[in-house]
């Protein structure tokens, strides 16, 4: 183990992948201006120095001309490139890891202190942090020495964390010692010529030098679920992005189906001109593909540790072949019980709606299914199979009003979902 027990990390590039964000701001800052935008590997220079200095270096601004592309750069930067931004994978289990064992942990950067200080928060990173320093907005060329001693705390063993060879040299002139984030954004060699006292090329590396022994990822199953047009399949994509960008490894998956032999099945189950389905056979080809759905797909990724997201489980069936299709419930459990015993959710996000509004929702976007087309009296039941499903699991469901726009919708599921999971040590 290295002997440090204060870790500071730069931001962009060590901690998140800002990328995104930051090159097409500065695109964007070029365009307004009718410069021409630089090939890759030099917007690569943009992430961690001072914008300002960058921007002087390699398209040849004066100072005066750089603090106009900055302002042009934050108009765009401030409401919507700071979000263009992802976790690096396993970095929210670091932290967590390192916290546990007593750890002080910091963060210095070139970005603004305000703005870091959002980043870190939106992404649920900023409760690991003692210490955070930035510049300030009007400090356009922050020496990273002067950061980093910002936040070094007395008495202890510190290691700086950086990607650039801007965040070594800051270390050095600290007097402490350095780690080379390369996966980041600095090009390698100009980095490791700097001489860091250490190097990782992952950030499973960086796990395995700072923190050995940490855990294996921890997966989750989730599922979500609730009437026919209650917006499932916009918020599944929506949340597995969301997922994403907070550094899970996430595994997007959907009932009927989600793996060759239930996809089969599933063009029998809903085919539309199939009226003569007797309401058993319907309940069995359910559960027969769900068993092979849990065992060829969700049960093998959980153990990889990715947040399994599927749209519809074994809920659907208790609602749909029990409380509305009147078979008895019993018997549907008893059918599904590889999905009751091996594979059960962890977390139901259950979107609730009155069932006509949603109907009406699904229908006007879409052609019906034979699910779909079932009468009125049937969708009411599985509202209310829905409703005495959550009040009997209220560990497990996580309820959210699904009729609201649907970024609020997100913004309430994404939020309840991911404390649950922190909660459960999914980090
Ligand atoms: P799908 O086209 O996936 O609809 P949605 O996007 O609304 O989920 O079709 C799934 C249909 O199958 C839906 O009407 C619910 C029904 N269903 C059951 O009746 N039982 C089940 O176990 C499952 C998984 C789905």
């Amino acid at each position: 183990m290295l002997p440090y027990d204060a870790v500071i990390f730069d931001l962009d590039g060590t901690l998140t992948d800002s990328r995104p964000g930051i090159c097409a701001c500065t695109q964007y800052a070029l365009n307004k201006l009718k410069l021409p935008i630089p090939p890759d590997d030099i917007l690569d220079k943009f992430m961690g120095p001072p914008l300002a200095d960058s921007f002087m270096r390699y398209c040849g601004m004066t100072e005066k001309e750089a603090a106009r592309a900055t302002d042009l750069y934050r108009e765009r930067y401030i409401p919507i490139g700071w979000k263009e931004n992802r976790v690096y994978p396993r970095i929210r289990a670091l932290l967590s890891a390192l916290k546990e064992r007593g750890a002080y942990l910091a963060v210095a950067t070139g970005k603004p202190q305000r703005t870091s200080e959002t980043v870190l928060r939106y992404f649920g990173l900023l409760p690991y942090f003692d210490a955070v320093a930035g510049p300030a907005p009007e400090d356009l060329h922050a020496d990273k020495k002067d950061l980093i001693s910002r936040v070094l705390p007395s008495g202890r063993r510190a290691v700086m964390v950086g990607d650039t060879a801007g965040d070594i040299k800051g270390a050095q002139d600290c007097g402490i010692d350095s780690l080379a984030a390369l996966y980041g954004y600095g090009a390698e060699e100009e980095v490791l010529a700097q001489g860091p006292a250490w190097s990782a090329r992952t950030t499973e590396e960086l796990c395995a030098l700072l923190c050995p022994g940490m855990a294996q990822p921890k997966g989750a199953f989730v599922t979500l679920e609730g009437v026919d047009g209650c917006g499932k399949s916009t918020q599944a994509a929506a949340l597995a992005r969301r997922l994403h960008d907070f550094g899970y490894a996430v595994r997007r998956t959907r009932e009927p189906g989600g793996c060759p032999i239930a996809e089969e099945i599933r063009k029998i189950v809903l085919a539309k001109e199939d009226g003569g389905m007797c309401p058993e056979t319907e309940a069995l080809l359910f559960a027969a593909a769900r068993a092979q759905h849990l065992k060829d797909t969700i049960l093998p990724a959980v153990r990889r540790g990715e947040i399994v997201l599927c749209d519809r489980f074994v809920d659907s069936s208790i609602v749909y072949q029990g409380g509305a299709r009147g078979l008895d419930t019993e018997w549907v459990k008893t059918i599904n019980r590889p999905a009751l015993r091996e594979g059960a959710p962890d977390v139901t996000l259950y979107l609730r709606m009155n069932h006509e509004a949603a109907l009406a929702r699904r229908l006007s976007a879409s052609q019906p299914d034979r699910i779909e087309q079932a009468g009125d009296s049937f969708h009411a039941r599985t509202e209310e199979a829905y409703e005495t499903l959550w009040r009997e699991n209220p560990d497990r469901f996580i309820a959210v009003n699904a009729d609201q726009p649907p970024e609020q919708v997100t913004e309430e599921a994404f939020s309840a979902l991911f404390a649950r999971l922190t909660e459960r040590g999914v980090v």
